[in-house]
């Protein structure tokens, strides 16, 4: 019985390493920034009073298949800035 508890034990530590490292590596360092241009300054101002959520609701006015496609491979278009930080690195 008492090895039953300590091997589930394990499996949850076992998964919560899975998740933790899962989160970790998502925002990948190399992938590009949001510029700060006249396209940009805006979300980066917007980010500052209003937080990323309410900036990212703009970025597929400009940002959509027909006007500036994503590249090839583009992962899930939800939460931008999750992925793409603000600035130059
Ligand atoms: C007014 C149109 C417009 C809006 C809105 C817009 N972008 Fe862009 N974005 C551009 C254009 C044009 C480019 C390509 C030229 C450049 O680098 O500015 C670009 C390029 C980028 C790049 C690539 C930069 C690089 O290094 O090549 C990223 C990342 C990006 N935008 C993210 C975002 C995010 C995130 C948002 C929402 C917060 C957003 N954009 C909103 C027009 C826009
Ligand atoms: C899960 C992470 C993730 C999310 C979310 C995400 N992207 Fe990306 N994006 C990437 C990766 C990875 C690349 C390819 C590597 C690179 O160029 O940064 C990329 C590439 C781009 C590029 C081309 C950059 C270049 O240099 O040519 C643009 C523009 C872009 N993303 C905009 C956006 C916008 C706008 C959103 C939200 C609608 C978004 N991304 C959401 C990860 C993400």
């Amino acid at each position: 019985m008492a090895i039953a508890l300590k091997k589930r034990d394990f499996l949850l530590i076992g998964v919560a390493i899975a998740i933790l490292a899962f989160l970790w590596q998502a925002p990948p360092e190399s992938t590009s920034r949001v510029p700060l241009d006249d396209n940009h300054r805006q979300f980066h101002d917007l980010v500052k009073s209003e937080g990323k959520k309410a900036a990212e609701k703009f970025c597929e006015e400009c940002h959509n298949k027909d006007d500036i496609p994503f590249p090839e491979g583009h992962p899930a278009k939800y939460r931008c800035l999750f992925c793409h930080k603000l600035g130059t690195p």
